[in-house]
């Protein structure tokens, strides 16, 4: 039975995580300490990966306090060493008497801290508002069951479907509303990925830029899939570190290889050969579509050749929300049958 001060302390809880970055490998965490009587004494959260744990921030916090207390967490505390200690024996150490978590760590190496604090005497329980927890971190805990990133194709396009112009050129199909719209949801994803047919015709530099157009402190991985060279003067390649060409044409090897580098939110621009070939794998899970209110008339459509000839094999999208941008349409949809290979 949870108290009410269990409740309030976890959406504070919840607050505190969504201060984390949602681009890095870890989860969003955040802990509120009540001491013996139910009342707040500390507060935490995770930055990311390598800096400290929001339980063992709180901790801190509370210092004496937290001896007899109650730990309120939204994931259930880590059981293994990483690049930090396991949350569980800072729990112990600081003599915690319960632990109330709302997440269940579905991560196979970390799971099991509910368990081990039960078997040292600590009260625990778990599941206290799990579904706004797992919504926190909605692409983390998709790629830990499906053991690949969640994939979000974006495309912008005309009215009647362009991607580009009959000479290739596409930038910019969409207003600068749109762009900034954009750019803000890129920054919550590990990885940008694009193939090399669109890194040769645009030279795009596939960062996320700040409000005054400069580089922003923190980039996702630029990913450019496809055998042909990535030309030694791209923009794409930066001076940050952050591009890597992947070179294959399999999708699923590509996702392997960047779940191994911890992105579990991997952000697809095209172009309209390679989010075919996505599409087609079943390997989208969310289709940002970006319609300017314009018309070419000639040019490649959004995407290239799904294998579909005939309607009755129409692939349909479900619209989960409609944005505007300036005169922009963004279309935030998601595909109704992600799992076949056409
Ligand atoms: N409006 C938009 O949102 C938007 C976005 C992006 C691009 N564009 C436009 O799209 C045009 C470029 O289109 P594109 O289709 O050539 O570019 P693309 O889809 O970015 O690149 C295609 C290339 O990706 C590689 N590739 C990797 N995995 C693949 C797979 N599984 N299947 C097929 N190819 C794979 C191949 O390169 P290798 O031969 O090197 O292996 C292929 O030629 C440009 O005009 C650009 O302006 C528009």
């Amino acid at each position: 039975m949870q108290t009410t001060a269990e409740a309030t302390a976890m959406q504070r809880a919840l607050e505190l995580a969504q201060h984390g970055l949602e681009a890095d490998p870890n989860p969003r965490v955040g802990c509120v300490i009540l001491d013996a009587h139910g009342d707040v004494v500390g507060e935490g959260w995770h930055k990311g990966a390598g800096t400290a744990h929001a339980e063992v921030v709180a901790l801190a916090a509370a210092g004496e306090a937290a001896r007899g207390g109650t730990a309120v967490v939204t994931l259930e505390p880590c059981n293994h060493t990483g690049r930090t200690g396991p949350c569980v024996q800072a729990l112990l150490a600081a003599d915690i008497a319960e632990v109330v978590y709302a997440q269940a760590d579905p991560t196979p190496e970390a799971s099991g801290g509910a368990a081990t604090l039960a078997a040292a005497g600590v009260t625990v329980r778990g599941g206290l508002l799990a579904d706004e927890a797992r919504a926190v971190n909605a692409t983390w805990t998709f790629s830990r069951g499906a053991g690949r990133p969640f994939v979000t194709w974006k495309f912008a396009a005309t009215l009647d479907g362009r991607s580009a112009a009959a000479d290739g050129t596409s930038q910019w199909i969409t207003g600068e509303p749109m762009r900034r719209a954009m750019n803000a949801r890129r920054a919550r994803c590990g990885a940008i990925v694009v193939g090399t047919g669109t890194v040769l015709a645009d030279d795009p530099r596939l960062t996320v830029r700040d409000a005054a157009d400069q580089p922003a402190g923190r980039q996702p991985l630029r990913v450019v899939v496809g055998d042909r060279p990535v030309p030694a003067s791209a923009r794409v390649r930066g001076n940050d570190g952050r591009f890597l060409q992947l070179p294959g044409s399999d999708p699923r090897a590509t996702l392997e290889s960047l779940a191994a580098q911890g992105i579990h939110h991997l952000w697809l621009e095209g172009g309209p050969t390679l989010a075919a070939a996505w599409w087609r794998a079943g390997l989208v899970d969310e289709v940002v579509c970006c319609l300017a209110p314009a018309l070419l008339g000639a040019g490649p459509a959004a995407v290239a050749d799904l294998g579909i000839s005939t309607i009755a094999d129409i692939d349909r999208l479900r619209l989960v929300e409609a944005e505007h941008h300036g005169d922009d349409l963004a279309l935030i949809l998601n595909p109704l049958n992600t799992t076949k290979e056409k």
